[in-house]
């Protein structure tokens, strides 16, 4: 089967590659497998996971079955550069991009990349440059598809603004974990921390302009802190997600990631897990609408107030 490689939207669950250190290549290939069979065809991965050791394998398991590449849809992502001695920073210039464009799709057996994402802004970054490489690599056919990560409103309105160039996806962390860009819009014109813009109302500009908001991380605590679903700090949510479970005859996995998807069409969620039993209670997600009253009450249980 050949997918429809344009139906972003239809693709709401999403199979993160950020771990694979834990898998090894026929593991990968077989959860690769699972995801297909269970309509999962959209896979994220970077060229900084495991310093491209991630890449590596991926396409190692692309080389031995490249009849899965008409089923996939391969987004990955630059601009983070890891030095040996651990020195890190962010580069998003013409030369950058494109050579790690490049390289990325040599590690990665492929000929062409699905969706390239930009992913940390970089404080140089410079449009027109962007806009360069971008269309460059588009015209060679290397790239069908163009987005950003952890990008602000304003730069994300810099970029199209300057360029016009079509920015599909912003992909930023969101979940019962990790809030604060749905807090801020709760919290307006309040005079608490809360209330300031620190994502200036990205939200809903990303809403407007029908960019997907690809939530990453969705079940971790912050930046790594650990899992929402085992953490003595989530103890209240943990409580309100069992029940809800309980009544929607689904895991708190699944519930969690209802809570996400029913923010909108523009919202896909990236599982990062290799258990193929996590994976589909992410899966299971998609099929739950939660009520008012109960998404209110998941949000209130990780201790975020409305006023
Ligand atoms: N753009 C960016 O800057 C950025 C940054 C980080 C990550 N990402 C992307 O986001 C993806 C997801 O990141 P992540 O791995 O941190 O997120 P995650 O899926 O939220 O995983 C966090 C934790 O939740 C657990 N978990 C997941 N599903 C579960 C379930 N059904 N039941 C119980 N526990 C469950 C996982 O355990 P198990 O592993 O045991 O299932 C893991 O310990 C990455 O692979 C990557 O593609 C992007």
């Amino acid at each position: 089967m050949v997918i429809e490689k344009n139906s972003l939207k239809m693709e709401r669950v999403i199979q993160g590659l950020m771990r694979l250190n834990t898998l090894d290549e026929k593991k990968l290939y077989e959860l690769i497998k699972y995801d297909i069979e269970h309509g999962v065809h959209f896979f994220d991965i970077s060229d900084i996971y495991g310093r491209s050791a991630a890449e590596t394998k991926l396409g190692n398991v692309l080389k031995e079955h490249p009849e899965l590449r008409s089923e996939m849809i391969i987004q990955s992502k630059c601009g983070i550069i890891k030095e040996d001695n651990d020195v890190n920073y962010y580069d998003l210039s013409y030369k950058h991009i494109v050579d790690s464009c490049y390289a990325s799709l040599k590690r990665l057996n492929i000929d062409y990349i699905d969706y390239y994402l930009l992913h940390r802004p970089d404080i140089f970054m410079n449009a027109h440059e962007v806009a360069q490489a971008i269309s460059e690599l588009k015209i060679s056919g290397k790239v069908k598809h163009f987005g950003v990560s952890n990008f602000p409103h304003e730069m994300v309105k810099y970029l199209y603004d300057q360029t016009n160039i079509p920015i599909e996806i912003n992909q930023l962390q969101l979940g019962l974990g990790h809030l604060d860009l749905v807090r801020e819009v709760l919290n307006c014109n309040m005079n608490n921390n809360e209330g300031c813009e620190h994502t200036g109302e990205l939200f809903f500009y990303m809403k407007r302009y029908n960019i997907s908001l690809q939530c990453w991380s969705p079940f971790q605590i912050d930046f790594f802190e650990g899992s929402i679903f085992t953490d003595e700090r989530y103890k209240k949510t943990n409580e309100v997600l069992d029940r809800l479970a309980n009544k929607y005859h689904a895991s708190k996995c699944a519930i969690a990631t209802a809570f996400l998807l029913n923010l909108g069409d523009n919202i896909q969620v990236i599982t990062g897990s290799t258990d193929p039993k996590h994976v589909q209670e992410t899966i299971d997600g998609k099929e739950i609408i939660l009520t008012k009253p109960e998404w209110y009450e998941l949000y209130r249980s990780t201790g975020n107030m409305l006023p």
